[in-house]
């Protein structure tokens, strides 16, 4: 078996913490007592998937809402990247999930038909699509900023794809070198300034695009502005709306071909296609 490289590249640097990003959290207090005040705190808790507060989560691969530059350090760390794929995808409901984010992200690959050959897998993390985009018989280079997750990776990941660290805002590629970029689980981690900065090194790189968006049509953003309205929580839910996404893209220099849900209402994520204008 030939053993794929893990290459770092030359880039480095704007990669340290911004400031304003990781602002500190005010706990937030349940002053009901009883049952009820029970009841309350533990809808709080699962609505903000228990960030900060009583019962805050425990899952050591799962980063804190403390903004981009802090889950950009996150994922280097290896216990993260050990436990990623594990308290992730494992387990029926997840493994479904999976399957369900790829039966979308193959709609977007047959839409764009046999113009897409080299594909950049980024974030490639422990390599969740790197080997079935390999499978489907595409020329795949996985990148990420962590080496850990890359090696994970490397490791699992079977189908002798190519590794490069690298920053998302900065790619180490020339103009036009691939054909599409595949960014999965991403952008949702991103400021909006700053994924319009990737999204315009995409489109640098590549003439397609295919990247996985959260979006505000959910049950999920439906109850976060409920318990907002109710004054239950306080911390921003950051999603798009059709027509945000639309002048996201542009602003990037990009045109959105098609905007698939990856599930109704339940999921909140649209896999987009787009295409550099
Ligand atoms: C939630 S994981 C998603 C990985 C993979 N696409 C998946 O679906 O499992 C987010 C990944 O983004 C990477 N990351 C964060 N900021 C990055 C940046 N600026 N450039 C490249 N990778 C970045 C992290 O190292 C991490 O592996």
């Amino acid at each position: 078996m030939i053993e794929s490289p893990v290459i770092a590249a030359t880039y480095s640097g704007g990669w340290g913490p911004r400031s304003g990003d990781e602002a500190a959290r005010t706990p937030v207090r349940f002053a009901v007592a009883g049952d009820a005040g029970r009841r309350i705190a533990a809808t709080w808790e699962r609505a903000t998937d228990g960030m900060t507060g009583p019962g805050s989560s425990t899952s050591t691969s799962k980063p804190q809402p403390r903004g981009y530059a802090y889950k950009k350090r996150f994922y280097r760390d290896a216990g993260v990247a050990e436990l990623y794929d594990e308290e992730r995808f494992s387990g029926p409901w997840k493994a479904r999930r999976n399957r369900s984010k790829w039966a979308r992200i193959e709609t977007a690959l047959d839409r764009l038909g046999p113009d897409v050959r080299r594909v950049l897998d980024l974030p490639c993390g422990t390599g969740r699509f790197t080997p079935a985009l390999a499978n489907r018989g595409l020329d795949v280079v996985g990148c990420d900023i962590s080496l850990e997750m890359m090696r994970r990776a490397r490791e699992t990941g079977g189908a002798g794809g190519v590794f490069v660290q690298c920053d998302a805002e900065r790619l180490p590629f020339a103009d036009d070198a691939l054909d599409c970029v595949v960014s999965i689980r991403f952008m949702f981690h991103v400021d909006p300034a700053t994924r319009v900065t990737i999204l315009r090194e995409f489109g640098r790189t590549a003439r397609f695009q295919i990247v996985d968006y959260r979006h505000r049509y959910s049950y999920r953003y439906m109850k976060w502005s409920v318990l907002r309205k109710m004054g239950f929580t306080r911390r921003p839910l950051e999603r798009v709306s059709r027509d945000g996404l639309g002048r996201e893209f542009q602003e990037a220099g990009l045109r959105v071909l098609g905007v698939f849900p990856v599930a109704r209402f339940f999921s909140d994520k649209w896999i987009v296609v787009s295409e550099r204008l």
